[in-house]
C-alpha cells in the first residue's frame, strides 16, 4: 500500500522523508468553473492518477450531489491501490454519506473540514472557539467509528490564531484524526509565514508526532507551490495539490510543480514522493483533453514550451550539453525530447542540426545560402516548420 508514511517527522530531520501526494483534482479541482467532469471522466482520471502514483485520491464530496456520490463510489470500487478519500463537513449526515460512498474502497479516508478562523467563526458559522473545538472533535469521533483513516482540515487555518489552531489540532488528535491539514484556503500566506506556521504547530500541538501534518495551498497570490514547499521544508508530510493547478478561483498548488521541485532540488528538501514522474505530461494532457482546457504553452513542467529552446545562444548550449539550459530531463516528465524551435532567434548550430536530422548535410556555401533564406523567412513567419526547411534545403521557396 503506497499511502503509508513510513517516516515520522522527527526522523525526517535526519533521514530522507517520503512526502505523501494527496491529489484533489477530482474534488477541489473539479468543483471550479470550467473543470466539471462526468462520472465516466472522473473514473478515467482516477485510474490515471493511480498510475501516476499519487498516494491519496480525493474523489469528491459525496453529500454535494447524487452524481458526486456515485462518482466516489465508482472510484472506490475500481481503484484498488491508492487511498480513496471523500470530503465531509463536520456534520453527521455528511460523514455517514461519505462513509457509504467509500464503503467498497480497499483503502478509504474520510476528510472532515471545519473553519477555524475568526472571520469564519463569526460571520459564517456563528460559533464560539469552544463550539468549533467540540464540533470538530465529535465529528472526528463519529468518522472514526466508520473509517480507520480520518483527516481533519481547519479551513482558513492560515488566518486562524496560531495558539487556537494548535488547540483545535490537539483536540482533533485526541478524537482520532490521523492527518491534520493546514489549508491556506484563500491563498493569502507567504513561504516564510507558512514555514513558521508549520514549525509552530510541530512545537505546540499535543501528540503531533503520531500524525501526518498536511498542507493545502491556493494560488490567489501566485505562491501556492512556494508555500507548499515551505511547509514541506518545515516538516509537513503530505502535500495536497491538483494537476495543472486547477481549483477554486486562481486554483490549487500544482502537483507537477511540487513533485518536480522536490525531485530537482533534492539537495534542499531531502524528500521524495511516490510519483512516476514520466507519467506527468501524459496525465496532465489527459485531464486537459477530458475537460477541454488548453495548457498554456509556457506552463512549467507540462507546457509545450517547457523544454523548447528558440534563442540561438540557448540552442547552441543545449546542443553542446543540455544541462546548460535544462534543469530537468524532458524524458523524466514524459516529454519525448527537448525541441529546438526554429524561429528568428535561432542560430546556425540549431539549423544545421535540424537539417542533418532531416537528412540534409550541406557544404558551407549551400548552408550559408539556406541560412540567409531561413532568416528572411523567419521575419515573415512566426515559426518555421520542418517542411519549410526541406523546401529551403532543396532551393525551393517554402511560401510559393
Ligand atoms: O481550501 C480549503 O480550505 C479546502 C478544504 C476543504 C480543505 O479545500
Ligand atoms: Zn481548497
Amino acid at each position: 500500500m503506497n499511502a503509508e508514511n513510513t517516516t515520522t517527522d522527527s526522523e525526517a530531520d535526519v533521514a530522507e522523508r517520503r512526502v505523501l501526494v494527496f491529489d484533489t483534482t477530482l474534488r477541489d479541482g473539479e468543483q471550479s468553473p470550467g473543470f466539471s467532469m462526468s462520472r465516466a471522466q472522473k473514473l478515467r482520471m482516477a485510474h490515471a492518477l493511480e498510475e501516476l502514483g499519487v498516494d491519496v485520491i480525493e474523489a469528491g464530496f459525496p453529500i454535494a450531489s447524487d452524481g458526486d456520490f456515485e462518482s466516489v463510489r465508482a472510484i472506490a470500487t475500481e481503484v484498488r491501490h491508492a487511498r480513496i478519500c471523500g470530503l465531509a463537513r463536520a456534520q453527521v449526515n455528511d460523514i455517514e454519506t461519505a462513509a457509504r460512498a467509500l464503503q467498497p474502497a480497499a483503502h478509504a479516508r474520510i476528510h472532515i473540514f471545519l473553519a477555524t478562523s475568526p472571520l469564519h467563526r463569526e460571520h459564517k458559522l456563528g460559533m464560539s472557539k469552544q463550539q468549533v473545538v467540540d464540533t470538530a472533535a465529535s465529528a472526528i469521533r463519529r468518522a472514526c467509528e466508520l473509517c480507520d483513516d480520518v483527516e481533519f482540515s481547519a479551513e482558513d487555518a492560515i488566518r486562524t490564531e496560531p495558539d487556537y489552531l494548535a488547540e483545535v489540532f490537539s483536540a482533533a488528535i485526541q478524537a482520532g484524526a490521523r492527518t491534520l491539514n493546514t489549508p491556506d484556503t484563500v491563498g493569502y500566506t507567504t513561504p516564510a509565514e507558512m514555514y513558521e506556521r508549520i514549525a509552530y504547530l510541530r512545537r505546540h500541538v499535543r501528540g503531533v508526532e503520531q500524525v501526518v501534518l498536511s498542507v493545502h495551498c491556493h494560488d490567489d497570490l501566485g505562491m501556492s507551490v512556494a508555500n507548499s514547499l515551505a511547509a514541506i521544508a518545515a516538516g509537513a508530510g503530505q502535500a495536497e495539490c491538483t494537476l495543472l493547478g486547477i481549483g477554486e478561483r486562481a486554483g490549487n498548488a500544482s502537483l507537477e510543480e511540487i513533485v518536480m521541485a522536490l525531485r530537482t532540488r533534492h539537495d534542499l528538501y531531502r524528500a521524495r514522493t511516490g510519483i512516476r514522474t514520466e507519467r506527468l505530461q501524459p496525465t496532465a494532457r489527459l485531464l486537459a483533453n477530458l475537460v477541454g482546457a488548453t495548457i498554456p504553452r509556457n506552463k512549467a513542467i507540462v507546457g509545450e514550451n517547457a523544454f523548447a529552446h528558440e534563442s540561438g545562444i540557448h540552442q547552441h548550449g543545449v546542443l553542446k550539453h543540455r544541462a546548460t539550459y535544462e534543469i530537468m530531463r524532458p524524458e523524466d516528465v514524459g516529454c519525448a525530447r527537448s525541441s529546438l524551435v526554429l524561429g528568428k532567434h535561432s542560430g546556425r548550430h540549431a539549423l544545421r542540426d535540424r537539417l542533418k536530422t532531416l537528412g540534409y548535410t550541406l557544404d558551407e556555401a549551400a548552408f550559408e545560402d539556406v541560412f540567409a533564406r531561413f532568416k528572411a523567412l523567419c521575419d515573415r513567419k512566426k515559426e518555421v516548420h520542418d517542411g519549410d526547411l526541406e523546401a529551403l534545403a532543396v532551393g525551393r521557396d517554402p511560401e510559393a
